[in-house]
């Protein structure tokens, strides 16, 4: 038996005031999406925004459903919408940020597995890093220059 090891990088920044302008105003807009979450049964409101190389912003919000699995978090709802309005644009960087209508949340706010696969799969299509900038409403703002920080072992094209 063999073991092997993985290891993955993420930058921390103490506030959101210490990222770089651009990358500040694409957080700003994630927390402008997180206001139109329909998020009436988690009561946890996420926004997420991407620039495309054609300097588009695209931002979505999640979008919850009486019949639980039948939402959308806020990850997919944007990536989809980017996907599908502009085919060939490549997605440079997302960042996120998330909130909860019961407490205060003052940590980084990882994407889930299911948003992680959806974007490593749009990553693999455009063949160029995203970067990913996630938070809660306020503190510490993660940074991982890639999907492939996130989910390593991802399942992708290259198996089918
Ligand atoms: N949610 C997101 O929008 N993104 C994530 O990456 C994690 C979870 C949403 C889904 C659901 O509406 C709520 O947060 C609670 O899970």
């Amino acid at each position: 038996m063999k073991s092997f090891t993985i290891t993955t990088t993420i930058e921390l920044f103490d506030s959101m005031d210490e990222l770089p302008a651009e990358v500040k105003e694409l957080m700003q807009a994630a927390f402008e999406a997180r206001d139109n979450a329909y998020a009436p049964y988690s009561k946890f409101n996420v926004g997420a925004a991407m620039l495309l190389d054609n300097n588009e912003v695209i931002t979505g919000s999640n979008q919850e459903n009486a019949s639980y699995p039948s939402g959308l978090c806020a990850e997919r709802t944007a990536i989809y919408y980017a996907g599908a309005k502009y085919p060939n644009a490549v997605i440079k960087r997302i960042a996120i940020s998330a909130t909860s209508q019961n407490h205060e949340i003052t940590s980084p706010i990882p994407p889930c597995g299911a948003c992680r696969q959806a974007i490593a799969e749009y990553e693999s299509k455009q063949n160029e890093p995203i970067e990913i900038y996630f938070m809660g409403e306020s503190g510490k703002v993660a940074k991982s220059n890639s999907l492939k920080e996130l989910l390593p072992l991802a399942f992708d094209r290259s198996v089918l």
